[in-house]
């Protein structure tokens, strides 16, 4: 008798100690190995098909990645559709009729729920395919740490908050970028993903024109670069399209960096980070336009950084089977989902 209760009491000191590990469970680039162990080689497949056609998109799915985890975390928010009790952040302006590779995603979740059905999350997804892009296009590849899970709401209020907006200046880009933990070195590191993909006219245009209300161009322009956007840009066309690397349109490399030592960055958020004075970020650009491997590294550990954000692990949040909606519930996991959502309410009330 006092042999079993040892042995329980053993037990249960064992268990105690093991389950807030796993409950407060951390990314892993193994995550899959045993339920999913090629989700890599199949989600570059598609991504590698898809951009044989239309080269640009490599650009868009590192940006879907971003605008996804600036927004209560990378859990595959931004994927969700209107629906009855969602407000989508696809309508809010930052990503409304900019942000592409929607439908690049259905056919990746197709493929992998094909091979994996009901393992690999929305939101895994999209960061697989953010660093795929990046070695597709020719840029630094690195372990995807795994195991994020899909949210069960979106926030486009916050979305309308979070996201840095490209006539943003320098303090209100080190500000959006510290509200999630990310320092001056990953705004300049991050910021790098402008080597490669297009910008709508539309968020650029008064650089060109009519810059901050001065009634002339954005004097941190290179006036030969301003002449070529003007052609790009005339007044009235803001859905025409202009490469954010002049030099290397499609290629992932450190000339974003020279660019913006000659006055050629294409936003006003871009060309910040070298054209304001005495700023800190002028060192770091030109460390990263001398040295590509600087950048590289920086870009890799920023990302993984950035992929960490608000991540749902462990139970919290659901493997979406479409990763447009949240999963259909039977009734009585609606009751309970009700009861956990109002329970939940209550803490935050009483904690505040
Ligand atoms: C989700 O909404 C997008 C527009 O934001 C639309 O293109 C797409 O067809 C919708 N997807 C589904 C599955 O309804
Ligand atoms: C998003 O864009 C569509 C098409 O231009 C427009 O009809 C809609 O009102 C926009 N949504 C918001 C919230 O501004
Ligand atoms: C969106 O986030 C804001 C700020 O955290 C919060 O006040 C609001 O309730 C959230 N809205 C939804 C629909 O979750
Ligand atoms: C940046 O923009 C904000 C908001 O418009 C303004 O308050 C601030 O003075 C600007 N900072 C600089 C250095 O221009
Ligand atoms: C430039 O913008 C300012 C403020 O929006 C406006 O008052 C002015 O008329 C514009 N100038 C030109 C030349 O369009
Ligand atoms: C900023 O974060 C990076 C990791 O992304 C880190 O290596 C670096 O030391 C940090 N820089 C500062 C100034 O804290």
């Amino acid at each position: 008798m006092r042999g079993f209760f040892h042995v329980t009491v053993c037990c249960m000191v064992v268990v105690l100690g093991v389950l807030p590990l796993s409950l407060d469970a951390q990314l892993d680039p193994s995550f899959y190995k045993k339920t999913c162990p090629n989700v890599h080689s199949i989600v570059r497949q598609v991504v590698s098909s898809v951009a044989q056609k239309d080269p640009r998109m490599l650009a868009s799915l590192v940006r879907l990645h971003f605008h996804d985890c600036f927004v209560q975390g990378c859990d595959a928010s931004i994927l969700l559709n209107n629906t009855a009790t969602i407000v989508s952040e696809q309508e809010a302006f930052p990503n409304n009729n900019s942000i592409r590779g929607l439908d690049v995603v259905n056919q990746i979740k197709t493929a992998v729920e094909n091979a994996c059905p009901g393992v690999v999350s929305c939101a895994d997804i999209l960061t697989l395919a953010a660093e795929i892009s990046s070695v597709l296009a020719g840029g630094p590849d690195w372990k995807v740490p795994l195991g994020r899970r899909d949210s069960l709401t979106a926030n486009r209020t916050l979305a309308n908050q979070n996201l840095p907006a490209p006539f943003f200046n320098l303090t209100q880009l080190k500000a959006a970028f510290v509200a999630q933990g990310l320092n001056t070195t990953d705004l300049v590191a991050l910021s790098g993903a402008h080597t490669f993909g297009r910008s709508h006219c539309a968020f650029f245009t008064d650089r060109l024109y009519n810059f901050s209300g001065s009634g002339k161009p954005d004097p941190t322009l290179d006036t030969t670069y301003l002449q070529q956007l003007q052609k790009t840009c005339p007044n009235g066309g803001p859905n025409n399209l202009a490469n954010f690397d002049p030099t290397t349109p499609d290629t992932f490399d450190k000339n974003y960096y020279s660019n913006l030592q000659v006055k050629k960055g294409l936003l006003q958020s871009d060309q910040e980070l070298f054209s304001t004075t005495g700023a800190d970020t002028i060192s770091i650009v030109n460390k990263f336009s001398s040295d590509q491997k600087a950048f590289f590294d920086s870009f890799e550990a920023s990302m993984i950084k950035m992929g960490n954000i608000g991540v749902l692990t462990g139970t919290k949040g659901e493997i979406r089977k479409q990763c447009n909606f949240v999963n259909k519930k039977s009734a009585e996991l609606d009751i309970a989902s009700v009861a956990s959502r109002e329970s939940s309410q209550e803490g935050s009330v009483s904690s505040i």
